[in-house]
């Protein structure tokens, strides 16, 4: 019988992190025109609990939409890679990555999986479990920011990053290419990067999908001030916001404001800021970012990435690009 190998958890995040870095995107963001926060501050416990219900919503497809690319093509995907090492970056509760891994484990090559994200409760319980039900499988997982922490990745042996989920599409382009720049930099020629990505579709089918009518995604949303409140001591009346979620044609993404519904003004202690919100002024706390393959294909090849294959479900509403580093990194 294999033994079971208990999982390992590195902590990357210093322990005011939430905290300070919590100071200065609030300063950056909320004190400043327009107003916003980084979305990595939806996910304390609340924040992943409510995202795990989202992913259940009968109109938030993107979930099942990679799970079932992922069902189809695995074993390629594993076959492909050759890798021995799985790293997962945003891995969240590592759900959907258990068909990779099963693709892996029945070719006898993976040795160890390493679940990254920032939210280190959920990250453990998801690193309790792989590590149960993958015996053979060494966890080692990262509690860390995939934006910062990447030259922490655990080397040796053939790696394969999954970045699952559409997550991408949550960063910037200019935060993109940074982050891919710095992917394509800790990993060696011959690694690779399984990039799952939102598509462009209808406005109607987003905004269903990011508006739902059960107001689990305004309450997502909403977390956020309220971690501000708890970490910081400020003084949001959740209550006084209401959710706007759009489409925005031109950058096609989405877009998720809180609109303060009454004029307010609002003490963030912690942060040293008081502001005062108009009647109707939004706080963007999140984007998401939905693409062309022929775009992903563009920010992946100006990173240092090969894409060697692109997988996409049945109505083509999402896709998983699996490319390999190359040896010569583009211009940059
Ligand atoms: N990959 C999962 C979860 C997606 S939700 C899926 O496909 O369903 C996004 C995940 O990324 C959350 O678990 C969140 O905690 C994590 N995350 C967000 N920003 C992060 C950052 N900057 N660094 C590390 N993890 C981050
Ligand atoms: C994690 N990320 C890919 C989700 C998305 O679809 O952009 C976050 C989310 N926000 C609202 N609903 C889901």
């Amino acid at each position: 019988m294999t033994r079971v190998k208990e999982p390992v958890v590195s902590v990357h995040l210093p322990s005011d992190w939430a905290a300070s870095g919590l100071v200065q995107d609030v300063r950056r963001g909320l004190g400043a025109q327009p107003r916003s926060l980084p979305p990595k501050w939806l996910y304390d416990d609340r924040g992943s609990e409510l995202f795990d219900l989202i992913t259940r919503l009968p109109e938030y497809y993107p979930t099942e939409a990679e799970r079932s690319i992922l069902h189809a093509h695995a074993d390629r995907i594993a076959l492909l890679s050759g890798a021995t090492t799985l790293v997962e970056l945003g891995s969240g509760t590592s759900d959907k990555t258990r068909i990779l891994l099963d693709a892996f484990a029945a070719t006898g090559q993976l040795q160890r999986f390493v679940p990254v994200d920032v939210s280190e409760g959920t990250l453990r319980g998801a690193a309790e479990q792989i590590s149960a039900a993958y015996p053979g499988v060494q966890v080692e997982a990262l509690v860390g920011d995939f934006t910062l922490h990447l030259g922490h990745l655990p080397t040796g042996g053939r790696r394969m990053v999954a970045f699952l989920g559409g997550t991408i599409g949550n960063l910037y382009v200019e935060e993109r290419a940074a982050f891919l720049g710095a992917l394509a930099d800790s990993l060696a020629p011959g690694d690779s990067l399984l990039l799952g990505t939102d598509l462009v579709k209808s406005a109607d089918r987003l905004i269903a999908a990011y508006d739902d009518p059960r107001g689990v995604t305004a309450e997502f949303v909403g977390n956020s001030l309220r971690v501000v409140n708890r970490e910081l001591g400020a003084d949001f009346d959740l209550d006084a916001f209401g959710y706007v979620a759009f489409w925005d044609p031109l950058m096609e993404r989405m877009d998720l404001r809180l609109r303060a519904e009454v004029p307010q003004h609002v003490r963030i202690p912690g942060a040293g800021l008081e502001i005062d919100l108009a009647a109707g002024e939004e706080i963007r706390v999140e984007i998401s970012t939905k693409f062309r393959p022929e775009g992903v294909r563009a920010e992946l090849a100006a990173a240092g990435f090969h894409v060697e294959e692109v997988f996409t479900d049945v109505a083509g509403d999402f896709a998983l690009t699996l490319a390999t580093r190359t040896g010569v990194p583009a211009a940059r």
